[in-house]
């Protein structure tokens, strides 16, 4: 080997390898977003925030950003005095309050996702993951230092989600506490909250997880569900057949594919069921999936409600029907006058928009052809 062969080799191994190996990853730090594709809203342009979408390598100003998309509900200086006029006022971040959590994490799925049933709406079809990014960190600068350390109680869900089994509050005075509760806690920020005694899944939260009272006790407490709470499905059996309740058995819970689900089994069926926050286009709201095999019995599927739903016809390949303030499709399973009727096999899933009045849902085309 001659000098100079030693001396390009070790040019190659000291300073070219090094300025290779920067760049790949200063180039997967710009062109790959940190956070995982969010689930496919149903197409529709949101109508509430202007797109602003600057070249990957032009650093984004958290301010800019808030001002074209946040300012006119929570204000320009962040009071929640916005010139939006809003049937429920936005957060004021100057005070702190963050009811959702105030981690770069929960505040990134707040603005990703929406909140069900208020004002807020999902920018994950608006923002890309570096213009989140920077309002994110905008909007928790501006609150009061002190607001920002994280209670040490808290299960939080991060990049993984998190089963918790144990006893459940009850929800109200009209119903018992729940000695034996599942709680499915989804990296999308929905908790899923189900009775496993008779598989009745029971409400849905969006938020903080869950806080253990009974970590160092008997579990003679209940868990604390932290998440506020979007929806509720009333006191009714999940399956019927010819008006009967169906007596579904619990199997268990697993982590697949980066959720967590659970398991059931109706006397012919077995089910698996999952839940992520979905929106319809600004419209936020979460989905039940329920994968279903070898169901030999015809099983319909409750609407989970306590109103009487009324059927508004399809839209963006669901079946909706009203249920008081909230919508509800189907796909996957037939509409009958009760509910809907199970497929043998194959995968239901159950739209569930809570707190939308006629017009919203018109104009975000349910039912079909009626958008303006
Ligand atoms: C159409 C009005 C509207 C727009 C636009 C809007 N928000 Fe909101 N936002 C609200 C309302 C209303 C709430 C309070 C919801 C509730 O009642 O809990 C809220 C709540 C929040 C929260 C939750 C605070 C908590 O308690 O944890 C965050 C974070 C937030 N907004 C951030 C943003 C950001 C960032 C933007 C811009 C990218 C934005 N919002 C745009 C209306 C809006």
């Amino acid at each position: 080997m001659t000098a100079k062969s030693i001396i390009t080799n070790l040019v190659c191994v000291f300073i070219l390898s090094p300025i290779l190996a920067a760049l790949i990853i200063w180039g997967a730090y710009v062109f790959i977003p940190e956070s995982p594709a969010p689930p496919p809203a149903v197409d529709m342009t949101p109508a509430q925030a202007a797109v602003i979408r600057p070249a990957p390598h032009t650093p984004v100003s958290g301010r800019t950003v808030y001002m074209a998309n946040c300012a006119k509900c929570h204000g320009a200086s962040g009071d929640g005095k916005g010139t939006e006029l809003l049937d429920r006022p936005a957060r004021s971040f100057l005070e702190g309050g963050f009811s959702f959590g105030n981690t770069t994490e929960a505040v990134r799925r707040v603005v990703q996702h929406g909140i069900a049933g208020t004002p807020m709406p999902g920018f994950a079809g608006t923002l890309n993951a570096a213009q989140a990014r920077a309002v994110v960190k905008y909007v928790l600068a501006m609150a009061p230092a002190a607001e920002l350390d994280v209670e040490d109680a808290l299960l939080e869900v991060r990049d993984r989600p998190l089963v918790l089994r144990g006893m459940l509050p009850a929800r109200g005075p009209f119903e018992e506490v729940q000695p034996r509760g599942v709680l499915l806690g989804g990296t999308d920020g929905l908790t899923l909250a189900y009775d496993v005694d008779d598989v009745r899944f029971r409400v849905a939260r969006q938020g903080a997880f869950a806080r253990r009272t009974d970590w160092e006790g008997r579990g003679g407490t209940p868990i604390e569900p932290l998440g506020r709470e979007i929806h509720w499905s009333g006191f009714g059996p999940a399956f019927v057949q010819d008006g009967e309740p169906v007596q579904a058995r619990f199997r268990g819970t697993s982590i697949r594919d980066g959720r967590a689900e659970l398991r059931f089994s109706l006397p012919q069926a077995d089910v698996r069921e999952w839940g992520v926050i979905r929106s319809l286009g600004i419209l936020p709201g979460y989905v039940r999936t329920l994968h279903i095999e070898g169901n030999a019995s015809p099983y319909t599927l409750q609407l989970p409600t306590l109103e009487s739903p009324v059927q508004v016809g399809k839209g963006h390949d669901f079946h909706w029907w009203r249920a008081g303030q909230d919508l509800i499709g189907v796909r996957g399973a037939t509409p009958t006058k009760d509910g809907a009727a199970l497929p043998a096999n194959g995968i239901v899933e159950l739209f569930v928009i809570p707190g939308v009045d006629v017009d919203a849902a018109r104009r975000a085309g349910i039912p079909e052809g009626a958008g303006t």
